[in-house]
């Protein structure tokens, strides 16, 4: 019997960078048949969020797709994934009350609903996920086991530009200045690595360090250096497990989170 074809989903929101790109290829290397999904979901989204901001460049999109031999692309639309008497929740709110779920506590309900919505119309055997969304595909994760689906979470790691910036389709809507002060973000995530390459194990100790880093512009909302796996924070006075450093800070309007991993070997 010949094996069973293979289907590789990668879920966007389009405005698609080399990160997402990323994504289709590991999603191309490893299945039969990839699709690529662009909604701009608004369950994910609070009322003065950015939701109606938010880039949009189908066009571009589209061709970048064709280029990278994506099989099928798919627009979500609002009123038909979300009709009138849509009701249902789905949470995994142990994941998700943290990190960016103190300032956005609807935030992960809307990606889980989603993100298994489209599970269920694309029945993928593999679903691409970028780690520069570490909580995002930490609770996806937990909900594909969870809910015993039959599915492939792959993670990929995060995209920088060459100075650093981790790739955001956030990212265009910053001006110049801007794109200057959020560049602190990944330097300072840098100085926690370099320090704790240098033997420093104290997450206050190490945390102060990033934070020293960061541009005055720059409106901090949480460094957190957090445990790979619960992404509880670690309050230890030495860190003896596989650690996170997690950012998110505003830069002007543009909300951006970065991430670096702390191996312990
Ligand atoms: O990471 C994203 O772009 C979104 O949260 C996702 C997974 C496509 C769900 O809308």
């Amino acid at each position: 019997m010949p094996p069973a074809a293979t289907v590789g989903l990668v879920p966007t929101m389009g405005a698609l960078h080399v990160g997402h790109l990323s994504l289709i290829q590991e999603a191309k290397k490893e299945c039969d048949f990839v699709a690529l999904t662009i909604f701009v979901n608004p369950t994910q989204f609070a009322p003065g969020e950015d939701l109606d901001s938010y880039p949009k460049t189908l066009a571009e999109d589209l061709a970048k797709a064709a280029e990278e031999g994506v099989d099928l692309v798919w627009l979500g639309e609002s009123d038909v994934l979300y009709p009138p008497g849509f009701s249902t929740v789905v949470a995994v709110p142990q994941l998700a009350d943290r990190l960016c779920g103190k300032s956005r506590p609807h935030h992960f309900g809307g990606v889980c609903l989603i993100v298994l919505k489209l599970f269920n119309l694309f029945q993928p055997t593999h679903a691409y996920f970028g780690e520069k969304d570490l909580q995002q595909v930490t609770i996806i994760e937990r909900m594909t086991t969870d809910l015993d689906l039959a599915i492939q979470i792959v993670r990929c790691p995060l995209v920088r530009e060459s100075d650093g910036l981790a790739l955001s389709s956030r990212n265009v809507r910053l001006n110049p200045a801007e794109r200057e002060a959020a560049l602190s973000l990944s330097r300072a995530l840098m100085a926690i690595k370099t320090s704790w390459e240098s033997g420093e194990r104290n997450p206050q100790r190490l945390s102060e360090c990033g934070v020293g880093d960061l541009d005055s512009r720059v409106e901090l909302e949480y460094l957190e250096i957090v445990d790979r796996g619960s992404l509880s924070t670690i309050d230890t006075a030495e860190i003896d497990v596989e650690a996170v450093v997690c950012i998110a800070a505003k830069v002007g309007d543009v909300r951006l989170i970065d991430n670096i991993a702390l191996e312990l070997s």
